[in-house]
């Protein structure tokens, strides 16, 4: 019997090889008690967490839990069906609703996860004979849309534009053509050039697709994104979003203003086939999503807190992933997996969580050590986690 496991062995080993040496596995940490958006309990000892996608902290809202329970208490614990069976309440309803006004467009559909969102989306609307022209460096979700659908796939350099618009230029006349772009890419916390990349797809012909997952509630005057904050929204045909990061809770969606657009609940396989999110859960995003529409002062106060966090690790010799913060995620660039994994150690060992990243997640091979700020981190906790970095910095010869 051959075993199906053996493609696995490598990266067994090199885990193996890291744990052996007597470190805490940086992919299996326990949140003993979470206290607040900011702060955890981990081996019993209070964390700053700057590794949560919780960019506005939503988490602890307290009109957001009390929806929750209310829905909780009303409808019960989770729907038990599918969202064109019995899994449709009114709190479905009202989140797409909600998502509908917070966009200002015409059509919502909410997914139990925003990988989910982009899996069907993309798989439904392009197909066997379509391309999809897609930036390198986009997040698996989108790939795993494009395998579905059994799309020609064509990649282009990140945030290349010239190279996007080679790509578009050779796709076969007549043929049905998708652009997916990310507003923010959340290894290097970098944004896209959407301006000029939406015009160049609109130029040659083709729809548009923005995953906004890490823009969402933050970028933008109104928190729609990198789309709004670069004047381009209303180019956009389909934008990706999900509940995991600002929203603060579960789930995914798609708003659009495609005239054809409610079809999509009879055809695309990951809403169909799937259960629908538990009232609880579209009751807290939908109060959340409609608080963020108002949060103007905390996206104020999160560029401070990135705008500080990045300045400050420049200024004690780390590479970070951008020359200037241009979003709520800070990446700091490790030498190596040894190195980085020796200094995430070190980290949470001062009391900070941080992701650790590492191929094939990355791009070009990079093992990161990701910060995601959040707009509940106050200025002093920005300055101790400065701290932080400096003391493990110095004890594992990073800086
Ligand atoms: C760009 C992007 N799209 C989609 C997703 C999937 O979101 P969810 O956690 O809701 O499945 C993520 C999550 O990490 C993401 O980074």
């Amino acid at each position: 019997m051959s075993d199906l496991f053996s493609k696995f062995d490598d990266l067994i080993a090199l885990r193996e090889g890291l744990l052996s040496s007597g470190m805490t596995d940086p992919f299996n940490l326990v949140m003993e008690k979470v206290e607040s958006p900011t702060v955890a309990i981990c081996n019993g000892k209070r964390t700053i967490l700057l590794g949560t996608y919780n960019y506005m902290g939503m988490t602890f809202d307290p009109d957001v839990i009390a929806a929750g329970k209310q829905a909780l208490d009303e409808f019960g614990s989770g729907t038990t069906g599918s969202r064109v069976l019995n899994g449709t309440y009114v709190g479905h309803r009202a989140c797409e609703d909600a998502l509908k006004e917070f966009y200002a467009m015409d059509h919502a559909m909410v997914f139990s996860t925003g990988y989910q969102a982009n899996l069907g989306i993309i798989s439904t609307i392009a197909g066997k004979d379509d391309y999809i022209i897609l930036d390198i460096d986009s997040h698996a979700s989108i790939y795993d849309g494009c395998a579905m659908g059994n799309a020609q796939i064509v990649p282009f350099r990140h945030n290349d534009i010239e190279a996007l618009e080679k790509r578009l230029k050779r796709v076969p006349e007549g043929a049905g053509k998708l652009v997916v772009l990310e507003g923010v890419y959340s290894m290097l916390g970098d944004i896209a050039p959407l301006k000029e990349m939406i015009a160049v797809s609109k130029a040659n012909g083709a729809m548009v697709l923005v995953d906004e997952a890490h823009s969402m509630g933050f970028i933008g005057e109104n928190g729609r994104g990198v789309a709004e904050a670069q004047g381009v929204i209303d180019d956009v045909d389909f934008i990706i979003g999900t509940f995991s990061k600002s929203v603060g809770t579960v789930g995914g969606f798609c708003v659009s203003n495609h005239p054809k657009f409610e079809i999509l609940r009879l055809v695309c396989r990951p809403y169909v086939f799937t259960a629908s999110l538990p009232p609880s859960v579209v009751a807290t995003a939908a109060t959340s999503i409609r608080k963020l529409m108002h949060g103007a002062d905390k996206r104020a106060h999160l560029w401070e807190n990135s705008k500080r966090l990045h300045a400050g690790l420049r200024q004690l010799g780390f590479t970070l992933g951008t020359d200037e913060p241009q979003s709520a995620i800070i990446a700091v660039i490790m030498p190596d997996l040894e190195k980085g994994a020796a200094m995430w150690e070190a980290l949470l060992e001062e009391g900070l969580y941080v992701n650790l990243a590492r191929p094939p997640a990355t791009p070009a091979n990079m093992t990161l050590l990701r910060c995601s700020l959040c707009a509940e981190h106050t200025g002093d906790q920005v300055e101790e986690i400065l701290g932080m970095f400096a003391a493990a910095g110095r004890a594992t010869g990073c800086i």
